[in-house]
This record gives structure tokens, sequence and C-alpha cells, in this order.
């Protein structure tokens, strides 16, 4: 598989983070050739440039609607060669022109044990539902929203007097761990879709 990464950030980027420091210690065997953010400002890109990696901010105001932008970066992505797609903390649906221009090729992570809790917020509803445990997913991205098939998964405890901002602290130290992980076997896995479920072909 093309070993060529790009991560797609809105903000923080501490996931990126663990995915420049896992590529850099040689944990993962890829390269990541771009970062593209849709906010500007964003301590992400500084992360990036800071990696001496090229970060690009593309706007979605500077687009007609939501296929113009998922089709500007489609193109930018394939412009570049780019393998594999790393969504992280990338706060926006992604659609078609994005999906099908990289089948089974980007990657989402998110703070809960999916298929429990998707979409926004998902460590408060965690508290609220009040359940013993949750964690962090890495999945393939589809147009079901924080439902294509499971990458990778690890467990976070709900300690009783958790606050949404201790759980998210406990869940983001197993995100950091499980993405590059996850990224990892992704690259050097031969893998295949059955139902929902990402299995590993067989030699
Ligand atoms: C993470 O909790 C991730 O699971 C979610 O958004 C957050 C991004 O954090 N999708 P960061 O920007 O990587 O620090």
């Amino acid at each position: 598989m093309n070993r060529r990464l790009a991560v797609l950030i809105s903000g923080r980027g501490s996931n990126l983070q663990s995915i420049i420091d896992a590529i850099q210690g040689g944990a993962v065997a890829a390269s990541l050739e771009l970062v593209i953010s849709n906010r500007t400002d964003v301590a992400g890109l500084e992360r990036a440039r800071a990696a001496g990696l090229e970060a690009i901010v593309l706007s979605p105001s500077d687009y007609p609607d939501r296929d113009a932008y998922d089709a500007a970066l489609a193109d930018l992505l394939r412009r570049r060669d780019i393998g594999l797609v790393c969504l992280a903390g990338f706060m926006r649906l992604v659609g078609r022109p994005l999906i099908d221009a990289f089948p089974n090729r980007i990657l989402n992570i998110h703070p809960s044990l999916l298929p429990s809790f998707p979409g926004l917020q998902a460590q408060r509803q965690a508290l609220q539902h009040g359940v013993r445990v949750s964690g962090a997913t890495v999945h393939l991205v589809t147009s079901e929203l924080d439902n294509g098939p499971i990458v990778a998964q690890s467990v976070v405890p709900v300690l009783d007097d958790d606050t949404v901002e201790t759980l998210s602290a406990r869940i983001l130290v197993e995100e950091h761990r499980l993405y590059p992980e996850a990224i990892r076997r992704v690259l050097e896995g031969d893998w295949l879709i059955e139902g929902r479920r990402l299995v590993r072909r067989r030699p």
C-alpha cells in the first residue's frame, strides 16, 4: 500500500502530533506528506510547521458548497499521490467526492467505543449514559457518520468522579497510542471488508 499519508485537522492537533512522533521514531513506516486544516490559526498547523511539514489551509468559505469543497480536497490529495488519509479532529462530515476518491483509504479517530456515542461530545454522552467503560475507536470513514468498519479500539475506565474534562484527558492519552498503531496495522495488512467487518486476508 502507498505509504504517503495526509492528516486532516481542525484544531489542537494532538493526534497529529502522535502520528508525527510515531513516524519520526520509526514506529510507523510511512511518510507524512501533507497536513490540511479547514480552519486558520489552529495549533495543529503550528505543530505541522514545527515538524517541517507542509501545512495547508483549505477554507470551506472559498467553495460554493460541501461537494465542491470535498472535491477540492480530493483533488489536492490525489495530486500529492496520497495513499492514506487520516482525519484527526477534522470537524466536518466527509462527503461522497472525497470518500469515492479514497475508498477505504480514510481513517478517523473517535473518542468513544463505537457504535456507542457517535457524533459530537462523545465523552459527555458517555458520562450522561452512566457507562463504566468508554474509550477510543479508529475506523474507516464511510458516508455514515462514525459508522465505518472498525480498525482498532481501546478501552478506558469511567470513574465515579469523572467530569467531561477528566474523562476526555484519559481517553486522549489512549488515542495517542491507538492512532499510530491503527495506521501501522492498516498499512501493513492486506484487508478486505466483510459486511461491517474489516478482516485480514489470509495469505
Ligand atoms: C480527539 O478527541 C478525537 O478523537 C476527536 O477530536 C479530538 C481531536 O483532538 N475526533 P486533537 O485535535 O487531535 O488534539
